[in-house]
């Protein structure tokens, strides 16, 4: 299929064939390729779990209110973000970073590549219960508004989740997309008990679930109406 096919035969299917054959190594395939996505700074906070544990699917499908797409799923894939990790992906990143500066004179735009993960990576990304990193970082903002001078307003906790929720759902899309040019079909989910999906994966408190990917060989009744959009200039603009 060529990307305008893959892109215009994806659709949410939410009936799937259940007695299809479903090659589990083209989900993990998928997988593979949605890591390459690109992800806020390469600090690929995210986590996927292919579920093939019959229990825990059936646990998975009571989280998802028995939808139909999670019902009759040959497989099911939570795509989930982890913000505790963000020390040791930036102590990674930095680690990979050195070897490739290794032996070589440095540069301002190599120091500046480091400190981005030694000292920009902390600022971002630290919590502390007190909230002081928050008040630093507002007050960095604050400042930085006052004097109109250009500033990503990444502040608060909040802001955080949405960096880690916009990086893990362009793994979903790719992931999605490159189901569909296997011939596979998915369904995205929010509609779930994140408290539920979190115990049976066995996170931590501020791991968050992102979606829920149904997948497997849609039944034509699946698709249940056709797709519209509304009109690209109400969303596409130039300026
Ligand atoms: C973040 C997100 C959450 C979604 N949640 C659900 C869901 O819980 N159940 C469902 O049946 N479809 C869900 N969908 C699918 C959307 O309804 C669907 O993508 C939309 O209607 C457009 O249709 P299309 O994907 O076939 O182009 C979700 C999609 C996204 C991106």
């Amino acid at each position: 299929m060529t990307f305008d096919q893959i892109i215009n035969a994806r659709r949410s299917v939410r009936i799937y064939d259940e007695n299809a054959q479903f090659d589990s190594k083209i989900v993990t395939k998928s997988l593979e390729r949605a890591v390459l996505s690109a992800n806020s700074s390469n600090m690929q906070l995210w986590e996927f779990y292919q579920v093939s544990n019959e229990d825990k699917k059936k646990a998975v499908v009571k989280a998802c209110m028995h939808q139909s797409a999670a019902r009759t799923a040959s497989e099911l894939i939570i795509f989930v973000t982890r913000q505790d990790k963000w020390k040791e992906r930036a102590r990674w990143n930095l680690a990979n970073m050195q070897k490739q500066f290794e032996g070589k004179t440095l540069t301002g735009k190599d120091k500046r590549a480091l400190n981005y993960y030694k000292k920009l990576m902390p600022l971002f990304y630290t919590n502390d219960f007190l909230g002081i990193a928050t008040l630093i970082r507002f007050g960095i903002v604050a400042y930085h508004t006052i004097i109109n001078k250009p500033i990503i307003h990444l502040v608060s906790h909040a802001d955080q989740r949405v960096s880690l929720h916009k990086s893990c759902a362009l793994a979903a899309q790719t992931f999605m997309l490159s189901m569909k040019s296997e011939g596979y079909d998915t369904c995205p989910m929010e509609g779930f008990d994140e408290r539920m999906i979190k115990k049976i994966l066995h996170l931590p408190a501020n791991a968050e679930i992102c979606m829920v990917m149904a997948c497997g060989i849609g039944k034509p009744e699946g698709i249940y109406s056709s797709r519209t959009r509304v009109d690209n200039s109400e969303v596409i603009f130039r300026i």
